[in-house]
């Protein structure tokens, strides 16, 4: 039978998914597809550290930049993350006529451009199906599924983590550190945490989705991003009352004068459909102008998901032909014109805020001034607890308001006498 020769880079959680799942399916693979995935050589700088997974320690080396240039390999997956070494040795392997899979969302997020531009000058598959949404076909679908349809907006939930500890904090009011401490346990944060809880993960996330979606570059830079550090129990509890829902949205949305991409916490009114998306799972939702909106939900981060996102560009790979060269017109499609992005200023929102303020006459009088000065009309209002002259919290949710007038009236509210800590300002999305 036809062998396809595997180098992988990286035997971690992901790694070690793939490796398990690749031994354990081997013959069901190589009955449905004729040909059989074969690791042949694991680069791994840690080669001793304890893991579930035993590949013989003939395939193992530290030496990841013999595999990329090993002859006998015919496709390149790449598993240790980061941007600095996985971009060299992506580069090497496509250089030397290997075909490329990847999960690494920063990399392709910061420097995309450069490493489909060699693909395609290479004529080498890059796939990266698992880079986005862990276990859930979203890149096959922009690829194949939707083709018909021009995709006008994605909304999408695609950090595991963040919805993780958001719907502890929701579900259980787990607080926020024990609930980071549970994800890391279960293995869906990054190796820094940081990139999770900061929104930057599911920011790399969208770069990928949005320049596959509306076809053309999209620099990182230009998306917005917000994390979840400033959202608190508090506010989760506010939102409730509300009839609202806070989750970390990634949103990509074309407008007449340009797009709009970031990442923010948003309040989501119970009723929409990416309100129930609880734990670890990922949803993303994206709306073509054929089909309407189609949603796909899954667990978008762990070894097993990601492994399988994996294994199915490896079967693509098999399927085209290892020997043929690529003519990968969807990643053309990504190279084209920068999209520009709208910055936030202009962006039109209604909104949720949160002030603490002394409780005493005309204080709600003295905001909703200074929001109604700034053209920003308000919808409703919560002031439950009374604690005359004691800092009390104060909601307000608004009608449609530019950005820049809302952070405009911010400032000044901010600086009021009676206003005693900085204000939560959360964007809401009703569509
Ligand atoms: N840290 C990521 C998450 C892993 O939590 O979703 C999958 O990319």
């Amino acid at each position: 039978m036809k062998k396809i020769h595997i180098g992988l880079l990286g035997l971690g959680q992901i790694g070690g998914g793939l490796y398990e799942i690749l031994h354990a399916k081997k013959a069901l693979f190589a009955r449905q597809l004729g040909v059989s995935l074969e690791i042949r050589r694991i680069a791994e700088k840690f080669p001793n550290r304890k893991r579930k997974v035993r590949p013989p320690k003939s395939l193992m080396t530290k030496d990841a930049f013999s595999v990329v240039r090993d002859p006998s390999i015919d496709v390149i997956v790449e598993l240790i993350g980061g941007t600095r070494v996985a971009r060299e040795l992506i580069k090497e392997a496509l250089r030397n006529g290997k075909h490329v899979v990847t999960a690494n969302k920063a990399l392709l997020a910061e420097y995309g451009d450069e490493i489909f531009e060699l693909a395609h000058r290479k004529r080498r598959w890059l796939c990266f199906e698992a880079s986005v949404g862990g276990g859930i076909p979203c890149i096959k679908a922009l690829r194949e599924g939707l083709i018909a349809n021009r995709i006008d907006s994605i909304h999408a939930i695609i950090n595991g983590t963040t919805n993780y500890i958001l719907t502890q904090m929701t579900t259980r009011g787990t607080g926020f550190a024990a609930a980071l401490a549970e994800a890391q346990h279960h293995g869906y944060a990054e190796a820094d945490p940081t990139l999770d809880i900061q929104g930057i993960d599911a920011a790399h996330k969208l770069a990928i989705l949005a320049r596959l979606a509306f076809g053309g570059k999209v620099r990182f830079k230009d998306i917005h991003c917000e994390g979840i550090t400033q959202i608190s129990s508090e506010d989760i509890a506010f939102a409730k009352e509300f009839g609202y829902t806070i989750k970390l949205l990634a949103i990509a949305k074309k407008t007449k004068d340009g797009m709009e991409a970031r990442v923010q916490p948003t309040l989501l009114p119970n009723s929409h459909i990416l309100a129930s998306v609880n734990g670890s799972f990922n949803a993303i939702l994206m709306r073509g102008d054929e089909t309407g909106d189609v949603l796909f939900y899954g667990r978008g981060a762990g070894p097993h998901p990601t492994a399988s996102a994996i294994i199915a560009d490896l079967v693509d790979i098999a399927k085209a032909g290892v020997a043929g060269p690529a003519e990968d017109r969807f990643l053309m499609r990504a190279l084209g014109k920068t999209i520009p992005v709208k910055s936030i200023a202009s962006i039109l929102s209604r909104y949720y805020l949160r002030f603490h303020v002394i409780d005493q006459p005309r204080v709600l009088a003295g905001i909703s001034k200074i929001l109604g000065n700034h053209g920003i009309s308000i919808s409703d209002v919560i002031q439950r607890e009374r604690s005359a002259g004691r800092a009390v919290p104060l909601i307000l949710l608004t009608h449609d308001a530019h950005e820049k007038d809302l952070r405009a009236a911010i400032r000044e509210i901010d600086r009021l006498p009676y206003v005693r800590s900085r204000s939560q300002v959360i964007r809401i999305e009703e569509a």
